[in-house]
């Protein structure tokens, strides 16, 4: 898709809150600080469009942003991160869980949710496997993203590849992708994904 304008377009930290008009979204999913934010603002060519930080727990409200390409409109949904486990943050934590919970069980499926991993981790958290296992649980087409390929090298970001696809129990032939928000690895493969996610939608 070729993209014609992006713009905010609604928050909110109360659960149950959307925006009026239903649009086909692509929800992006993961730990705290795993780059979600990051990979909105590369996907969509913005530097600060996503609000991102070194410290864990910036996304803290759930962010719609409208996408509109050549040929169709789409939104992009920035969520909180979970598994941010800082104690005295705990209450803030459970408001968040209950933000993207509310999310992930409103009627309308996403269009496709993006699962990030960090690829560092050379497989995913006890935290990602839940929320893997809900998606799967639930039918949701789902596209798996290693975050920060940057971080390794060429060969170790391929060693990666091949050890999370088995560990995710990616079907033959499906790899998840890895991807850097600083050069812009992966962003072709992912958006000729997407195009075909929302094209079907
Ligand atoms: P929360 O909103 O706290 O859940 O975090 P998030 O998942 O939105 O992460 P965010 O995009 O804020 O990025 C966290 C940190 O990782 C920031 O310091 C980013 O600059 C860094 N980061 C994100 N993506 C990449 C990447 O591809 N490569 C490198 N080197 N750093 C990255
Ligand atoms: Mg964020």
């Amino acid at each position: 898709m070729k993209i014609q304008e992006v713009r905010p377009e609604f928050t909110t930290s109360r659960p149950g809150d959307y925006p009026p008009e239903r649009l086909p979204e692509i929800a992006f999913l993961g730990r705290s600080n795993v780059g979600k934010s990051s990979l909105i603002n590369s996907l969509l060519h913005r530097k600060r469009l996503a609000r991102t930080s070194k410290a864990p727990g910036r996304t803290r409200a759930i962010h719609w942003y409208r996408v509109e390409g050549d040929s169709l409109q789409c939104r992009f949904v920035d969520l909180p991160g979970y598994g941010y486990a800082r104690v005295p943050r705990r209450v803030r934590e459970q408001e968040w869980a209950a933000l993207i919970e509310t999310y992930l069980r409103s009627k309308q499926p996403m269009a496709v949710a993006i699962q990030l991993l960090d690829i560092r981790r050379y497989g995913p958290t006890t935290l990602d496997e839940q929320m893997i296992t809900w998606l799967r649980t639930n039918g949701q087409p789902t596209t798996y993203v290693l975050t920060k390929a940057d971080k390794l090298s060429k060969s170790r970001r391929a060693q990666a590849a091949q050890l999370f696809a088995r560990k995710l129990q990616l079907p033959d032939g499906v790899r998840p992708i890895p991807y850097s928000a600083v050069t812009g690895e992966g962003r072709t493969e992912l958006w000729s994904l997407l195009d075909t996610h929302i094209a079907v939608n």
